[in-house]
């Protein structure tokens, strides 16, 4: 079964499998592309970052490529300066007037669709191509953090203190993101991820206050253009009736949530995920045979065999090899 059916709710005989951050940082011939440019000429020259792209398809079988980039990539079509060494960083934003004071321009990032263009030109037709963009939650916890941070507590703080403000700075990421996807779908995207790493961060509350009605606002307007939804949250365990809310073709479930609880919690939909990315140290056998406990997991409707979150960076590669013809090899019943 291809990307493009699972996507759509179709469940085959075998599931297909592509991996957060599969792009990058663990491939020995992406540490050497990066030895010779800095992260923000890779994601800037549509060669580059396209190379980047298709180096996992190369390696291993897989059944998606996701266009190489970053969260915080588009941020800059708000006038925000990004610096990566290697987590993002940037002058925080700490005021609602400088909220105010941030454009939107009219182009965000033209260079993430030349480079989409590319790839789709190079990909055989049955590998899906995904392209993706930060959730507003998340962008706003590091512009407003100023980068990473453990607890966000200067996030946080702002939050109670200036909610108007925190809804503005939504607002105009929402605008943003919706811009930023349609370019991406255009330029050939057949999937675009929404990635809301910190959205554990958040009670339910908090989060239907401060996500929910953006994320649906980005759903809605990309809806109809041909390119499947994915909505990823880590540490989501407890938001996933408002998650289940958010209109989309996938969910991708982190490792804590069992399969077979989120596929109560999300009837019909297409579930993604969702192996510990620290099971890839493990012992083959062990590796095997968590990864068909997933399939099994999985096996009551539409599901991608993806990690519970982005691959790490020395993680063994043919514990990747291992892992592709473990899934592609198990039939589901
Ligand atoms: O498959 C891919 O890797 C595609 C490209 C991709 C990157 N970042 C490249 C990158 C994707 C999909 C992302 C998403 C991203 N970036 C997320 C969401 C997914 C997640 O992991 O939760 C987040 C939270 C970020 C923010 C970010 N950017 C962090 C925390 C870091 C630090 C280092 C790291 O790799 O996590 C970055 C920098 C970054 N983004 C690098 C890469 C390859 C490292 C740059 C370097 O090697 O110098």
């Amino acid at each position: 079964m291809s990307f493009a059916q699972a996507v759509r709710g179709i469940s085959g005989k075998r599931a297909p499998i592509w991996l957060m951050r599969q792009a990058g940082r663990y491939l020995p011939e992406y540490l050497e592309v990066k030895a010779k440019s800095s992260f923000l000429e890779m994601t800037r020259t549509p060669a580059i970052a396209a190379e980047i792209t298709l180096q996992p398809l190369r390696r291993f079988p897989l059944d998606a490529a996701i266009i190489f980039s970053d969260i915080m990539t588009p941020l800059e079509a708000l006038g925000l300066t990004i610096e990566f060494s290697p987590g993002p960083s940037l002058e925080p934003l700490r005021s609602r007037a400088q909220i105010e004071s941030l454009v939107l321009r009219d182009e965000v990032a033209p260079f993430v669709g030349d480079a989409l263009r590319i790839v789709k030109s190079d990909l055989p037709a049955d590998v899906g191509l995904i392209g993706f963009a930060g959730a507003p939650l998340t962008l706003a916890a590091y512009v407003i953090e100023g980068g990473g941070s453990k607890e966000y507590a200067r996030f946080r703080e702002f939050l109670r203190r200036e909610p108007a403000a925190v809804h503005l700075l939504l607002e105009k990421l929402t605008d943003l993101t919706i811009r930023y996807l349609r370019m991406q779908i255009a330029a050939g995207a057949d999937a675009v991820q929404l990635f809301d790493s910190w959205a554990g961060l958040h009670d339910e509350p908090t989060y239907r206050e401060f996500g929910l009605p953006y994320y649906k606002r980005i759903m809605e307007g990309i809806a109809g253009l041909g390119a499947a939804r994915m909505f990823f949250a880590l540490g989501a365990s407890h938001l996933m009736d408002a998650i289940a809310e958010i209109p989309s073709e996938v969910v991708g479930v982190d490792w804590r949530t069992d399969l077979r609880v989120a596929r109560r919690q999300l009837p019909g939909r297409t579930l993604q995920g969702n192996l510990d990315p620290a099971m890839l140290y493990a012992a083959p056998d062990v590796l095997a045979a968590e990864a068909r406990r997933i399939l099994a997991a999985g096996s009551g409707g539409a599901h991608i065999f993806n990690l519970g979150h982005g691959i790490w960076p020395n993680t063994p590669l043919d514990a990747v090899a291992h892992l592709v013809e473990t899934v592609h090899t198990y039939e589901r019943i």
